[in-house]
């Protein structure tokens, strides 16, 4: 591919580690992001137990734009464009509920949960029956996909279908998704869901959840209180000092994680010890993931990212977030809690507030980030300080294609931070992906491992 428009020659240089601030703060680059990332790429709207029966509805958002996820009633899931196709008004001005028809408050077009135009005002009189409502309804995604109960979406009719999109990553998002004993999609949501502006770019928060392993010193309050599930010390010590830590990035999907990866024939850490029940149940689950999964058990999530920004928090709380931009300075955060559906209700009711205490705009953990992302992005706006780049050197050329221990080979492009204590493998791999989007004029330039394929 060219470097036709820069993006990746000299705002985003790998090779060198250095990326611009413009691309942070700068309006027209964000203009084009909106066009490039959130109108090609698969995005998260939500969870099927939001909309469980027909009728039912959960407003969502996609980039900047406000989406209906709906089931209709036929029991289809539809996720349409919340905007009345008469003068654009906000079709749905609920967050949630359940409805037969959604019907625009402007000049009352409705239109029913399958998205097509039934009811226009004065059809007779005014129109003389001459409109033709089959071309008026509900403007609806170009693709779907339900997997293992979460909802995602993409506008552009050429992207590849969404497994495909995630590649061998899937298996770690499986890690969020799949119950802790090893479950197929043994998870539920707890409702509802977080919603918070924070004044940065979305890339912030996005790129911390790449695997920003660097910023303990940001935390260390929260270790210092000890609001761990063991319930003292380091929220995750015992993992650390028996697991490898590894950073994973799938260069071809612009997907990363991290994982800590057990050693052969050794039991779990215990968590949750101060509160025997909960203990019990993750203890059970954990002899149940041995059994379902083998030696993949041994491998356990830490936060990632499904390009571009859907942010995965496997365990600890298990979440998954969406940073949707709100403008070049803003992003508008909305969290999703998930549990086992297993679990008991103890169980479920104690993640809940161990879930609250640490993530959210309340939780001891996230506050932290937030502060960093805030006056990082607002230092960074000014004429002088936009022209010197940030520093992702951290680790380059240290990252193996072929990682392997103890005899478990683990996909993608692997860099071992259990020595190293940090890099920014992963966070140099959301802006490779993000500078060959930005580049990109089509699909066929991004689905770049089907032209591999057929080589081989
Ligand atoms: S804007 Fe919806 S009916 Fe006019
Ligand atoms: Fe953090």
């Amino acid at each position: 591919m060219a470097n036709r428009r820069g993006y990746d020659s000299g705002l985003v240089d790998l090779n060198a580690g250095r990326i611009s601030r413009e691309i942070f703060v700068n309006e027209e680059i964000y203009r084009e992001e909106l066009e490039r990332l959130f109108a090609r790429a698969w995005l998260f709207v939500g969870h099927e137990r939001q909309i469980p029966n027909p009728g039912d509805f959960f407003v969502s958002g996609m980039g900047e734009e406000a989406v209906i996820l709906c089931r209709d009633r036929a029991g289809k899931v539809h996720v349409f464009l919340n905007s009345c196709r008469h003068r654009g008004m906000k079709v749905c001005r609920y967050d949630e509920g359940n409805t037969p028809v959604f019907t625009c408050p402007y000049h009352g077009w409705s239109y029913r949960t399958d998205g097509k135009l039934v009811g226009v005002p004065y059809f007779r009189e005014a129109y003389h029956e001459q409109l033709d409502k089959s071309q008026w309804g509900l403007v609806e995604v170009a693709q779907l996909c339900l997997y293992k109960g979460t909802v995602w979406a993409t506008w552009d009719p050429a992207a590849p279908p969404f497994l495909e999109y995630l590649g061998d990553f899937v298996r770690y998002f499986d890690l969020s998704l799949d119950g802790w004993d090893g479950s197929e999609g043994g998870t539920e949501i707890l409702f509802g869901v977080q919603k918070w502006l924070i004044p940065c770019n979305w890339k912030f928060p996005a790129e911390n959840f790449c695997g920003d392993s660097y910023h303990n010193i940001s935390h260390r309050s929260v270790d210092l209180v000890g609001i761990g599930p063991s319930g003292s010390g380091r929220r995750d010590m015992q993992e650390r000092l028996m697991a490898r830590r590894l950073q994973i990035s799938f260069y071809d999907r612009g997907h990363q994680t991290g994982v800590y990866l057990f050693p052969k024939d050794q039991p779990m850490p215990p968590s949750y010890q101060h509160s025997p029940l909960v203990a019990e149940y993750f203890a059970y689950c954990e002899e149940e993931r041995r059994k379902r999964r083998g030696e993949w058990a041994r491998v356990i999530g830490s936060p990632g990212e499904i390009f571009p920004n859907t942010a995965l928090h496997p365990r600890q709380p298990r979440t998954i977030a969406v940073w949707h931009p709100r403008g070049v300075h803003q992003t508008e955060v909305w969290r999703w809690y998930f549990v086992d559906t297993a679990a008991p209700a103890e169980v479920k009711n104690f993640l809940r507030d161990y879930y609250i205490r640490y993530s959210g705009p309340a939780g001891m953990t996230e506050q932290d980030d937030m502060e960093n992302w805030n006056y990082a992005h607002a230092a960074s706006r000014g004429t002088i300080a936009r022209r010197y780049p940030y520093s992702y050197e951290q680790g380059l050329g240290f990252e193996t294609e072929r990682y392997e221990w103890q005899g478990l080979h683990i996909p993608g492009t692997v860099m071992d931070i259990t020595e190293a204590k940090s890099s920014e493998h992963n966070l140099r791999n959301l802006y490779r992906r993000w500078a060959e989007f930005m580049e990109a004029e089509s699909w066929d330039d991004l689905a770049t491992w089907r032209v591999a394929r057929a080589a081989e």
